[in-house]
Formats: structure tokens, sequence, C-alpha cells
């Protein structure tokens, strides 16, 4: 049968881009300003406030018109040297592309393996950081919540870790699958650079990049020579003070920003993460109950933005995927790099809640009846179960 139209709604289930609440489409659609004018100056000042909040810091955060691969380029020519030890770790595909820009721009990285099913040791941090007497290594690169395998990373016990090494490098992590969505706090964990951006837990389009800013890492950029233009911190800082920007900023991008700041504090932080963890607690249960395989080894570890399942050996999960889109018209997270055809992702972050939770999961279910994947029936009956009970 071919179709055209689909009656009903689409369900984006991917990790990021995520759905967009109604209020802040609405507010994406408001008239263009001048983003030289005092309305568009304060505007930005109220967002670059409130998102001090969402990343829990009292320092400077810088708003980019880029996708996160910008943010993270960012995070790096600001802080480090040509030629600068960073210390970064296979926890996925995610990790990899940062490395990959690492390189590009000229640094050497101590690339720490893994088997993408886990995520970054403090042990490991702490014996390499140690071991390194002369502090060549300048940064310690981590990304907070691995979108590629669903393994979110302990951010405070790495910088325990960097602590009890008594090691100077910076902390960068990357939020930006996390941002919004999971417990972080960038001043309390000691991150001297947090990147994040628009479209996942912030509920945005993409169009945003993001860093969060410590002391130590404005006094490293003042240090740093790698070369920088459009991602240099000093001018958007400066500019920032006023509401201004050096270059045009996404002004309509601000809006929603704005609306969805309003609807995270709306909700109250510490609500959005419980809601992320119920609900990734009852796609779990679902998973467990099919008899398939999260991709994340270990519970502590276990990311409330998404989850990754892997498929019986000899099921193809892109043609899973396919059948759920053409059947249900629901979008599920392709298998990255190593995972590319034997693992999918469930998204669930952002704007969402248990009925979204609950149509995901039934289309999960008939999916793997219909492409004929060998499970147990039942899943989505466990995950009602437990969101029926669990506040
Ligand atoms: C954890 C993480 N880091 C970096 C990126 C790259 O961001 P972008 O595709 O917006 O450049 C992504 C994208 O999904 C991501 O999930």
């Amino acid at each position: 049968m071919s179709r055209t139209h689909s009656a009903g709604r689409h369900f984006l289930q991917i990790p990021g881009p995520t759905n967009v609440p109604e209020r802040v489409l609405r507010a994406l659609a408001a008239p263009t300003i001048d983003h030289r004018g005092p309305d568009f100056g304060r505007l930005a000042k109220e967002v670059l406030t409130g998102l001090r909040r969402i990343f829990q810091t009292n320092g400077p955060v810088v708003i980019y018109p880029s996708s996160g691969t910008g943010a993270w380029e960012a995070s790096l020519v600001n802080t480090l040297s040509s030629g600068d030890t960073v210390l970064m770790f296979e926890t996925g595909h995610f990790a990899v592309l940062w490395k990959g820009v690492a390189e590009r721009l000229g640094l050497s990285v101590d690339f720490v393996p893994g088997d993408w099913r886990t995520g970054v040791d403090p042990a490991v941090v702490e014996a390499r950081l140690a071991a390194d007497g002369t502090h060549a290594i300048k940064a310690v690169c981590v990304v907070h919540n691995e979108t590629s395998t669903g393994v979110a990373s302990r951010i405070p016990l790495i910088r325990q870790a960097m602590d009890r090494a008594r090691h100077p490098a910076l902390l960068l992590a990357d939020t930006i699958s996390s941002l919004g969505s999971i417990d972080y706090r960038h001043d309390e964990w000691g991150v001297d650079v947090t990147i994040g951006c628009s479209q996942k837990g912030l509920m945005l389009p993409p169009g945003l990049g993001l860093n969060a800013i410590s002391q130590k890492a404005l006094a490293a950029s003042r240090e740093a020579r790698l070369p920088r233009a459009y991602w240099n911190w000093g001018p958007m800082l400066e500019e920032n003070q006023a509401g201004f920007f050096p270059y045009t900023p996404a002004t309509n991008l601000f809006y929603a920003l704005r609306e969805a700041l309003h609807l995270l504090e709306e909700e109250g932080l510490a609500n959005v993460f419980a809601r992320h963890d119920r609900h990734a607690e009852a796609t779990r249960r679902a998973v467990q109950s099919w008899g398939l395989e999260i991709v994340c080894k270990n519970p502590a570890e276990y990311s409330s933005a998404l989850t990754g399942v892997l498929m019986p050996a000899g099921c193809d999960a892109d043609a899973l995927r396919r059948i759920i889109l053409e059947r249900f018209d629901l979008s599920l997270g392709t298998g990255l790099g190593k995972l590319k055809g034997t693992a999918f992702r469930i998204g669930h972050l952002g704007d969402f809640n248990d009925l979204m939770l609950s149509g995901t999961l039934c289309g999960v279910e008939m999916g793997l009846a219909a492409a004929r994947v060998p499970h147990r029936k039942g899943g989505v009956q466990v995950a009602l179960e437990y969101l029926a009970t669990a506040r």
C-alpha cells in the first residue's frame, strides 16, 4: 500500500531533534526584529540569564548560531593551543566525532578505547592523569550522555578522580543530549566548559550551540593560541553584556528559547529530571520484558534521555525501524557507527509524557511482531503497570 498522507500525529522518538512544544512553535513564529535594537537586547539578556539556571552556573554562557558540532569546536579553540594533548574516551559515535574535530584542529588526542556499552571509567581518568607528571594533558573531554548508546558517564566521579590526581587539566563536558533532561550542574561539579545545543532537552529546533564557561576556562582562553574567529568567546562576552552579538544571532530562536526556558521553569528542573528518569525506567522495563538487551551494561550509567536496544542476532535494526515508520508513522533512532544495523534507539526526552511513551512502546512492540523479531509479548503492559504506580 502506498500512502501519500498519514493521518494523525507523527511520533518523533529519535534522541534529538525532539518534539517542539506548541507554545515554543508559536513563539518562533513571531516577526523577526532588529538584532541591534532595544527589544532584542532585553530578550538576549533574559535568555542568557535563564540559560545559566539550566546549566546551573553563575558564570557566562555563550550562544552561537550553530549546531552542536560548532559548540564542540568552540570549546577547544578557545581553551587550547596547537599540539596540546587532550584526554578523550571512546564511549560511542559522538565521542569518536569529537575526537575527529580535535585532531583536525591540530590537537594530540590520547584516546582511551571503549566498548560502546560503558561510560568513562573514573579510575582510568585518575590513572592517566597521575601518570602525566609533566602535565602534558591540558583537557579531559567527556561526553556526558552518549547519544549513540544511551550511556551516561558520571561527571562528579570524573571530577573527583581529577582532583585525586591533583592534575590541572580543564574538564570539558558535552551535554548536548542531557541538558534539560538529566541532572547536570556545571558549577557544583567543577566543569570548565559545558557544551550544549538547542534541539534536544531544550525542546527547540536545531540552530543554537552553547558553551557554559568557568573562570578557569576564561583564564585559559587568554593564553590559548589555536586560531579562532567566529567561535571567539572574547567579542561574544563583551557584546553580550548589553545583550548584543558580534554577528547576526538566530533571532527567532531566541523567542523560542525564552518560551522553552519558561516551560522548564514552570515544571521545575527537579521535576523535569524526575519525569525523564521515570520514562527511562518504564522503557527499560518494556525492553527487558521483550527479552531484548539494553546497550548500556551498567545500571549506574543508564541514560534517562534515551534507551539503546540491541537486536537479537541475525535481525536488522534498520529493517525494524523501516517497518515501524511505514506502518505506525513512528521514527526511532538508527544505530550509529559500530552499532549500525545491530541497535536502535528510543528517544524519551524533551516534551514528552506518559501517553506519548505508551504510544511509542506500542509502536515498537507491534513493529517487533510485524518484522518477526523474536521477542516475548507484553513489554508494553509491564511499562504501563510501572507508569501507573511510580510517581
Ligand atoms: C552527544 C552529542 N554530541 C554532539 C552532537 C553533534 O551535534 P550536532 O549534530 O548538532 O552538530 C550530537 C548530535 O546528536 C550529540 O548527540
